[in-house]
């Protein structure tokens, strides 16, 4: 059961309250989860300036994936990762940015939570000031604390989340967050620097009928899937296609109004853009803690069992009975 709070309630207070059931969470979880409330409010204070702090455009370098890195790719990500290494709770940080991951050093307490993190998602829209956002997932770590974290600790399954969220960055800037009971939505009040609950327990509909994908590689996508979405914009059904280019921000509205984000394989990549680890495990879960799925046209998305910290996906995610529609489009014979 999910817990009621009035709207208005401090991110700080939520986090004293649903962990109390759970002593060592209070003492850990909620320092972690905190960490990351004061970076996303570092990196949010950064993107609000980003025009005048030459912040904005590329570094001229590229990261591991092959993409170009913006300067606010690596200021959000360094901002995380100081945030998260000296205070005694998180032993790894899993980034997009890095190539290994981040072990937490020696000359600190290498604690119990993994971070698995995109620092900073929907990049290409920095320099148009569109919503950008960054995503999070945590594991609680498998081999003892105090030592160094292994693959085991985070090449495991979704299922193994403790929590995620992620932080937009958009008109406001918001915090989602999920212990595995309902979602919870923190606006941040810039004035003050303090998140306070604008939106509890959201729950997804069965159905909707709102489609983001990016249309524009229809041509290389499995014909079924193609067949699919020619046969919605066909149908009676009035349905509207909304994409923004940032997951965190798409996935948001989904959340909110309902709708499915699609970012499936093509010809050329066949396990689509999106990483597994650090975008579609923690959307999984806050989408599942809603009452949608997401899956990899096959298969939950949280059942699979990561071989790479880096490994791409498939993803179709949202209202339930759309991701089952799909998953049986794409079964077809
Ligand atoms: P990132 O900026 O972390 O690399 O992620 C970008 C991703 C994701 O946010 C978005 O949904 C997708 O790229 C958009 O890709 P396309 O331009 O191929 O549609
Ligand atoms: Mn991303
Ligand atoms: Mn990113």
């Amino acid at each position: 059961m999910s817990q009621q709070f009035e709207d208005g309630t401090t991110l700080d207070r939520f986090i004293f309250e649903t962990t109390k059931a759970h002593r060592e969470a209070q003492g850990t979880l909620a320092t972690l989860l905190r960490q990351i409330a004061l970076a996303g409010r570092l990196v949010s204070s950064r993107v609000n300036r980003a025009g005048l702090a030459g912040m904005l455009g590329a570094t001229g370098e590229t990261n591991v994936q092959g993409e170009f890195v913006q300067k606010l790719d690596i200021y959000a990500n360094d901002a995380f990762k100081r945030a998260l290494e000296h205070v005694g709770v998180c032993c790894a940080v899993v980034s997009e940015e890095d190539d290994q991951p981040f072990l937490i050093p020696e000359r600190f307490h290498s604690g119990r939570y993994i971070v698995c993190i995109d620092p900073l998602d929907g990049s290409s829209n920095i320099d148009v000031n569109a919503t950008i956002g960054t995503i999070f997932g945590i594991f609680r770590r498998k081999t003892p604390e105090g030592t160094t974290a292994t693959k085991d600790d985070y090449l495991r399954s979704g299922r193994d989340m403790v929590a995620s969220g992620y932080i937009i960055y958009g008109s406001g800037t918001v915090l989602a967050l999920s212990t595995g009971e309902g979602v919870y939505c923190f606006t941040l009040d810039p004035l003050v620097g303090e998140f306070f609950l604008s939106h509890s327990d959201l729950r997804l509909n069965d159905k909707a009928n709102t489609y983001s994908v990016n249309e524009g590689y229809a041509a290389k996508w499995n014909p079924k899937l193609r067949t699919y979405i020619e046969g919605i914009k066909d149908s009676d059904e009035n349905w509207k296609a909304r994409y923004i280019g940032s997951l965190v921000a798409d996935f948001h509205r989904n959340l909110l109004k309902g709708g499915i984000f699609l970012y499936p394989g093509t010809i050329d990549n066949p396990q689509g853009k999106l990483r597994l680890l650090y975008e579609a495990f923690p959307l999984a879960f806050l989408v599942e803690a809603a009452g949608g799925r997401a899956s990899n046209g096959t298969q939950d998305i949280l059942d699979l069992l990561p071989t790479d910290h880096h490994q791409r996906t498939p993803l179709f995610i949202g209202n339930k009975e759309n991701v089952s529609d799909i998953e049986r489009a794409l079964s077809k014979e």
